[in-house]
């Protein structure tokens, strides 16, 4: 899953960082929203510091970036694959710690990024198999709420409250969030019923149209999103089928770097996060998809050269050629201790290799075999390396 992840956002030429797993607990506080704070593992150190367990990577992305932004060209496009831990309670796709993919661009305000990186959040999925029956991108924005909590003239300072209550709106009954938005239920609905629209989400999905994506996309403006720093488009990817919680994750979030840098460094950012629990049980759901992870799996351990140990003498000179082999850049594997042949070439075979080093009898010639094909030839040990990388430039793969 971690190869997939990173194979494809290398594909969008994003760069691959990561950041500590210990931040402190006040980064949290400020900046994710209550729902995260209530879901910290947090404690007080040795140097009674009160610290926390990363429950997501953007506040630590936008404190690196406020910090270094001089180091780097924009917009950065980041990625990172890291471990995420949260007390929530323990539930089907909710578990206290999972892995992310964090893809984020900073430093672009123009809508052609928010496109880019749904573009990118949707190859993620197609590259698992998934396609637009599996999965559904529900796209909304921040701004179409904060202009309607204007206009109802709703202090600011209830806002993330509200908002916070829209979000959980999908997972509860209608009664208790007609309850918990009190005036403002009438409104609220009457938007969920008639569905909201704006140019922004407009422009997007007509941006993502002419890549070919629009049917993996729906406004819906339902979707909030629960962290407190998103600022404009959001979009949350479910299954299509809607059984199971949120696929993947994220938005626009052009203030939190000021906020971090108390306004000395001021930069629009974007970036989705995607879990490998949902996404996981997706897989395992689909026969289509768990064969490509398979076959995913099986190619990234395959190994190029096998080299077959069949007399203990021989196991110097063996090793003395695996180490030439390595030094360029073939991966070689050989058995640590004495084996019999047969099993070796087993092994081989089991490990995907279709090329083999037999060292032997033959001596100071070495069996050259093309697992494939079954032929063999003797060629002198010094030959080995030009033999090599003969067949591997014929068979094109190193
Ligand atoms: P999030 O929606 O809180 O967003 O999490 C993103 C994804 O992480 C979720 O859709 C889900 O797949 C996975 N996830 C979250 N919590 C859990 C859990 N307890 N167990 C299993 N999977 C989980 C964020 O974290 C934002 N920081 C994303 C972001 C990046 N926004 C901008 N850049």
């Amino acid at each position: 899953m971690f190869a997939r992840w990173r194979q494809v956002a290398r594909r969008y030429g994003f760069v691959e960082w990561d950041g500590p797993v210990l931040e402190s607990t006040d980064l949290y506080r400020k900046k994710s929203g209550v729902e995260i704070v209530d879901q910290l593992f947090n404690f007080t150190d040795k140097g009674d510091r009160e610290v926390s367990m990363r429950p997501e990577l953007t506040p630590t992305l936008a404190r690196v970036v406020a910090a270094r932004e001089r180091a780097f060209k924009k917009p950065l496009k980041w990625f990172s694959i890291g471990q995420f831990f949260r007390y929530e309670k323990q539930q089907r796709g909710r578990l206290r710690e999972h892995y992310q993919l964090n893809c984020d661009i900073v430093g672009e305000s123009d809508l052609a990024a928010d496109i880019e990186l749904i573009a990118l959040c949707i190859d993620v999925l197609r590259a698992f198999g998934l396609n637009e029956k599996d999965f559904v991108i529900r796209i909304s924005d921040r701004e179409f709420w904060t202009d309607f909590l204007q206009q109802q003239k709703l202090p600011t300072e209830r806002w993330e409250e509200v908002l916070q209550i829209i979000d959980k709106s999908g997972r509860e009954p209608r009664e208790k969030t007609e309850e918990k938005l009190g005036k403002l239920a009438g409104p609220v609905f009457s938007i969920f019923d008639k569905g909201g629209r704006s140019e922004k989400l407009d422009r997007l999905v007509e941006g993502l149209g002419a890549r070919g994506l629009a049917g993996f996309v729906d406004i819906d403006v339902r979707i909030v999103r629960g962290l407190a720093y998103y600022t404009g488009a959001v979009f949350e990817v479910f299954d299509r089928a809607g059984k199971l919680r949120a696929i993947a994750g994220g938005g626009r979030y052009d203030q939190l770097i000021g906020q971090l840098s108390d306004g000395a460094v001021l930069m629009p950012a974007l970036g989705f996060a995607m879990g490998d629990v949902v996404l996981g049980e997706l897989i395992r759901d689909r026969a289509a998809s768990r064969e490509k992870l398979g076959i995913g799996i099986e190619d990234q351990n395959k190994i190029d050269i096998y080299v077959v140990i069949a007399k203990e003498q021989r196991r110097a000179d063996a090793l003395e050629q695996v180490q030439e082999l390595r030094d360029r850049g073939y991966q070689v594997d050989y058995s640590l201790t004495a084996e019999k042949v047969a099993k070796q070439f087993q092994t081989a075979e089991n490990v995907g290799t279709r090329f083999a080093l037999l060292y032997g009898d033959e001596w100071p010639q070495v069996k050259v075999k093309n697992l494939a094909t079954r032929e063999e030839s003797l060629v002198p040990s010094e030959a080995v390396l030009d033999s090599v990388a003969k067949f591997f430039k014929v068979s094109g793969s190193v």
